[in-house]
């Protein structure tokens, strides 16, 4: 079966493109990455996407005069490659709802937080600041309104008494590695289906339950 193409949008470090690029080295990886994308020509992602020999481009949004005018360079780039899953992997720019519908349902997200909470940023320090016990990330289906659309999947971890936003962003960012290409896996697997804007996934099994503080006798 022919793999399903990645375009992989980054602003920075491309730890999660890094974890795209990983799984798409499995010989049975149903994806591969036919584009990396970044609006800043400083992010060490393209240096990642460029060791792994991926084709790989930078597009200014301070380049163009508008952001419609941004927005159809990037779709002409990813149409040109053959992309049909578009991934936000740390991607700092908004998009318009004409980018978002143009996408519908081929663009995804990874958000570090367990959306609908804390959509936005600085989400790790005021998960701290509200006293959550747990804090975590979501990979989901993008509409316009920012952060939201339909899950697909989401890990959640504890958050500990002397957590700082840098410890907490870092056991976060382990989980997006997992989650990231994982929504990916499902979606080249064509076992997501968007339902009255709810994610279904064809033969997923739950995860349990978790307590934190975990109990004790
Ligand atoms: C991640 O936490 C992502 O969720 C957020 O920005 C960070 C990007 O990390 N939106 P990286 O560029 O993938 O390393």
């Amino acid at each position: 079966m022919a793999r399903l193409k990645l375009g992989v949008l980054i602003s920075g470090s491309g730890t999660n493109l890094q974890a795209l690029i990983d799984d798409c080295a499995r010989t049975d990886a149903a994806s591969e990455i036919a584009l990396v994308l970044s609006n800043r020509a400083d992010a060490f992602g393209l240096t990642r996407a460029a060791q792994a020999g991926l084709p790989h481009r930078v597009i200014d949004h301070r380049a163009h005069d508008s952001r419609a005018g941004f927005e159809q360079t990037l779709s002409a780039a990813l149409e040109a490659h053959g992309v049909g899953l578009v991934c936000l992997a740390g991607f700092m720019r908004v998009l318009t709802a004409a980018f978002v519908e143009r996408w519908r349902d081929r663009l995804i997200n990874i958000h570090p937080s367990l959306l609908p909470a804390f959509k936005g940023l600085d989400t790790h320090a005021r998960a701290i600041e509200a006293g959550v016990r747990f804090a975590g990330c979501t990979v989901h289906f993008v509409r316009s309104e920012v952060d939201s659309g339909p899950i697909i999947v989401q890990a959640a971890v504890p958050v500990l008494p002397d957590d700082t936003a840098e410890r907490l962003a870092a056991r976060v960012l382990r989980e997006e590695h997992r989650c990231l290409p994982l929504a990916v896996r499902l979606i080249a697997q064509g076992r997501v289906s968007v339902v009255g804007e709810r994610c279904v996934i064809d033969a997923a099994g739950p995860s349990g339950a978790l307590i934190n503080p975990a109990l004790t006798a």
